[in-house]
């Protein structure tokens, strides 16, 4: 029996992700949204594409979480998203009580389903998610590290004209503008790409890869990235379904690795059919580990306007 997936949220960034699911014949999709008709006409849309890209997968729109029983994955999108002159945070207070409200509800219907969370500010929504449920930082992690990696994969690729296959590279910490792109490790067919580029063009690369976000929000005007932070989200669910014991960069609560206890932020992990089978460990210089630490207490400064406002 195909797997089940299901995505909260109908809007840019859901619905991009429910159709690269689809598309991908990885399992059968539940796009549900509150916004009535909604995900009932793009998935029906999405399911009408299927004789022509050759899916056989179900996909199916709802308002209802009784539809979305039994889920393997649920992939968490609801929530505004940023304007121009926005930052991530200023959405906290809106998309706390959106994904409080989600939370429930999904893991209610799916007890023994993963949940990835992919509303902004995204380490927070994934410490709100997992204090909420009650449920382990293996079976409820966050999408992020894998976006901005990827961003700062395809400008290191198009400024070395090479494949983007051929980078590898991690950004670690907070889904934010303290983001921690590591130079250290990146390299690109094993060179390390502090000898491929003089260090002001890298400097202006890591910047852009922090600024990567904001950087679309400027240009769309009406809302924010969708089309690689679904391909992000989608790398995740094909991990987790296959068990394909992928290393990514996934925001994950630390529980004392790399020196941060109890939070939410990214580093990278082993996804397989457990969720997060394992933090992975990289071996950080003590610059690194500094910056790191630096996007943790951003990260937590959030944590705690979340924490004092419930009290
Ligand atoms: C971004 C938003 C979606 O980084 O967080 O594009």
């Amino acid at each position: 029996m195909r797997k089940k997936v299901t995505v909260v949220g109908a809007g840019n960034v859901g619905a991009t992700t429910a159709q690269r699911i689809y598309d991908g014949g990885y399992a059968d999709v539940v796009l549900i949204d509150i916004v009535e008709g909604l995900p009932q006409g793009k998935a029906l849309d999405m399911l009408e594409s299927g004789p022509v890209t050759g899916s056989d997968s179900s996909i199916i729109g709802t308002n209802d979480y009784k539809d979305t029983t039994g889920s393997d994955v649920t992939v968490i999108t609801s929530g505004i998203a940023r304007k121009p002159g926005m930052s991530r945070d200023d959405l906290l207070y809106t998309n706390m009580d959106i994904v409080g409200s989600v939370i429930g509800q999904v893991v209610g219907n799916s007890p023994d389903g993963i949940v990835i969370t992919v509303t902004n500010p995204l380490d927070a929504m994934t410490q709100h998610a997992l204090q909420v449920s009650g449920k382990s930082r293996n079976q409820i992690f966050g999408m992020a590290g894998i976006l901005d990696t990827a961003r700062f994969r395809s400008f290191l690729a198009a400024e070395l004209k090479v494949s983007v296959q051929d980078v590898h590279a991690y950004v670690l910490g907070g889904h934010g503008d303290t983001m921690v792109p590591l130079v250290g490790p990146t390299n690109v067919g094993g060179t390390p790409i502090a000898d491929l580029i003089p260090k002001e063009r890298l400097d202006a690369i890591v910047q852009r890869t922090r600024d990567g976000g904001g950087e679309i929000v400027a240009l769309l005007k009406t809302g924010s990235a969708f089309y690689a932070p679904s391909a992000a989200a989608t790398q995740m669910v094909e991990a987790i379904l296959f068990d394909k014991k992928q290393i990514l960069p996934c925001c994950v609560r630390l529980d004392g690795e790399y020196g941060i206890d109890g939070l939410c932020v990214g580093v990278p992990v082993k996804l397989g059919e457990g969720g997060v089978e394992e933090i992975i460990k990289l071996n950080l210089t003590s610059d690194e580990q500094a910056a790191l630490k630096h996007s943790a207490d951003a990260v937590q400064e959030l944590v705690d306007v979340m924490n004092n406002r419930k009290s």
